[in-house]
């Protein structure tokens, strides 16, 4: 008998609709530095120690003296705009020919196509205006390749010129420098390639753009992650959380923005460019909006204040559906030069919060966006893990407001991937569905892509639960790496799809309409045969939660639930002289360990690991894990880590807990204090 598949080709199962998209976030410089166009760093001297501690208004910026002198200094009394208040004040001490500032640009430098257009904006004021300004494009040595001569008033000017370079240079500098004797003052110093995707001005890198648009991604989400939530609850403020309003309009009045990854957001790529760039690549755009709680500083908006944030959602809706004419902000869209809707069909609040006050607040945002526009799909989230007490609280949340999806995150190891595959064939296709808005194997390799291949297969399989899932992070600039792996690797010329790129992109090319009933028919039955072990062996071993962390573990006891056998050890202390202590090998299937533990020094608790083998493979229960704020159970396979469950948790010093680790076969239980 031979093997057979049969496929009922009459018989339509799951609609795959929006199934395949993609998640674009501003870390590892993807939009500033990458996606988004902009040539020049740090272009309003916006830079500053908030962003990063190493930033400062000159960032990227270098004095040229080659022939003058002069002073540079940054100023605020007077600047273009409120919301970037500094701007560069060049003061001749000596006139010269070549006196002025020059911008590194990104990684190597501004990358010049021969024969290419460029487009050079800036604010200047001089106070003796029939004093010239030079624009020149120039090598890393000097060497000036083209320039321009201008003009400007004693109050700020706007100056557009276009530039053609003669020469290929990936290393170039954009340099203004100032002719005579009085002082110039420079703001908003910007230089675009002409040859943006789609041409548009203020517009995306085409080869990065591209790449996306190959992948036909049926959505995009934006514009973060993290980078959302994270920040202070005040929009005005320089630290403030991601609010779109300050992402719309005249360049030069968005305010630049600190964001979580360690740099600064012109806000250039903003909702207008976001909700353009989904028309573009055909893409339907997923906005995601913070609930007026960051997580990671635990920064609240007070209930009775908590309007504002709502209505940045509302106002979201009607900025992106809102008819041009009737409706404020259709209107702002349609000055901006979009008169028709962008079609928005889905909004999410919050990105992977944990905790109650979030979950407090999500109720009102849903119900006010469900009474005004009832046909939005709105989307809760489940925390950044797969499984436990912050997931469990995600999804009870989405039952009792009826979210319409749920987001769930989670970074695992390849085997990980592998030995879910089936995570969501117990899944109803009642009540919420999934949202799998971040996912990625740990690595960029085909056998990475594999796995991950072989999970978009079960979710494909199980679409009548699984409605939306994309990878994550997309982008990463190999010189600003925050996170990896990564889809797409780029620097400031050059761009790549991994492997992971090339499966998304094939699942997203080939992307059916519907599933249809499929029977495996197999002469022999070839089943997964499971983990080779029914029990989980090997070292037990207890550690404390951080390296220089002192804790003291004592009434240790194993037993082998199987035989009642005991065993007591004495106590064990962990320092910084002594970091971990191996307890023993355990290889039996029912056991039981219990202790005592307390942390003496330190922040962040306890590590107990256990089922460690020669490889270094091991599981791992962390107590006080992240900001000391996790009891989340781990394993460890091939180098990657996988977090199976959390729960929330925060260890108090001097407290004395009792944990108890009960392995029953290759199913784990813990209790903290008998809970
Ligand atoms: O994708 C990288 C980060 O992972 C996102 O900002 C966040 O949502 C998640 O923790």
């Amino acid at each position: 008998m031979e093997n057979r598949l049969l496929i009922d080709a009459n018989g339509k199962q799951n609609e795959l609709n929006d199934l395949f998209g993609i998640f674009f976030e501003d870390l590892n410089h993807a939009a500033d530095g990458g996606l988004y166009a902009e040539l020049i760093q740090n272009r309003s001297f916006e830079f500053d120690k908030i962003d990063n501690p190493d930033y400062h208004a000159m960032t990227a910026w270098e004095c040229v003296e080659n022939s003058g002198k002069a002073a540079f200094h940054i100023e605020t009394s007077n600047p273009v705009s409120a919301r970037n208040p500094h701007y560069l004040v060049i003061d001749i001490k000596q006139p010269g020919k070549d006196v002025g500032v020059l911008n590194t640009g990104f990684n190597t430098g501004i990358p010049l196509k021969k024969g290419e257009t460029y487009y050079f904006t800036c604010f200047a004021k001089r106070t003796e205006p029939q004093e010239a300004l030079e624009v020149s494009l120039r090598s890393r040595d000097g060497k000036v390749y083209t320039s321009a001569s201008f003009h400007v008033e004693a109050d700020w000017t706007k100056t557009e010129l276009t530039l053609v370079s003669p020469a290929e240079d990936n290393c170039a500098r954009l340099a203004v420098t100032v002719k005579g004797e009085s002082s110039a003052a420079l703001d908003f110093v910007s230089l675009f390639p002409a040859d943006t995707y789609k041409g548009r001005r203020n517009g995306l890198r085409k080869d990065l753009a591209q790449l996306l648009e190959a992948m036909h991604p049926r959505f995009l989400r934006f514009p973060g992650g993290c980078l959302v939530h994270d920040g202070s609850l005040d929009a005005d403020d320089r630290n403030s959380m991601y609010r779109w309003k300050n992402t719309i309009g005249p360049l030069w009045e968005r305010p630049a923005r600190r964001s979580n990854w360690g740099y600064n957001q012109t806000l250039g790529l903003g909702y207008y460019e976001y909700f353009q760039l989904c028309e573009d690549i055909g893409a339907k755009p997923i906005p995601v909006l913070p609930g007026g709680y960051d997580p990671h500083h635990r920064r609240v908006a007070p209930l009775d204040e908590l309007q504002p944030w709502i209505d940045d959602a509302l106002d979201l809706i009607e900025f992106a559906n809102g008819d041009a004419q009737t409706t404020k902000w259709g209107a702002v869209r349609a000055k901006l030069g979009h008169e028709a809707p962008f079609g928005l069909e889905y909004i999410a609040v919050g990105n992977e919060e944990v905790g109650e006050p979030f979950f407090e607040r999500y109720p009102y945002f849903h119900k006010a966006i469900r009474e005004k526009y009832p046909d939005i799909k709105i989307i809760n989230t489940a925390s950044p893990f797969a499984a436990g007490g912050e997931y469990e609280r995600g999804w009870k949340s989405a039952r009792e407001n009826r979210s319409d999806l749920v987001d769930e995150h989670y970074y695992m190891a390849p085997e990980w991937f592998l030995a879910n595959h089936h995570r969501y064939d117990s899944f109803s296709a009642d009540g919420p569905k999934v949202f799998l808005g971040e996912y990625a194997s740990h690595g960029n390799t085909w056998g990475n892509a594999l796995a991950e291949a072989s999970y978009m297969v079960g979710l494909e399989r199980n679409a009548g639960a699984v409605k939306l899932a994309c990878y994550a992070p997309l982008f990463c600039n190999v010189d600003y790496t925050n996170w990896q792996p990564d889809m797409i690797w780029f620097d400031n010329h050059r761009s790549y799809g991994t492997p992971n790129y090339y499966i998304q992109k094939l699942f997203m090319n080939y992307q059916g309409d519907y599933t249809l009933p499929l029977i495996a028919d197999f002469a022999e039955e070839n089943e997964y045969p499971g983990p080779e072990r029914q029990n989980i062996s090997g070292e037990l071993v207890f550690a404390a939660g951080q390296e220089d962390g002192k804790v003291v573990y004592s009434r240790i006891e194993i037993t082998n639930d199987d035989t009642n056998e005991t065993y007591r050890f004495s106590d064990i202390t962990i320092d910084k002289a002594h970091k971990e202590s191996v307890v023993g090998h355990l290889d039996w299937t029912n056991v039981t360990i219990k202790c005592t533990a307390k942390e003496l020094e330190g922040f962040k608790g306890f590590k107990i690991y256990f089922g460690k083998n020669a490889e270094g493979d091991k599981l791992e229960w962390e107590l006080g894990g992240w900001q000391n704020q996790d009891d989340c159970l781990v394993e460890h396979t091939k180098g990657g880590s996988s977090c199976l469950s959390q729960y929330l948790f925060t260890v108090e010093k001097n407290r004395e807990y009792e944990l108890t680790l009960q392995l029953r076969g290759r199913s784990i239980q813990t209790f903290v204090d008998g809970k």
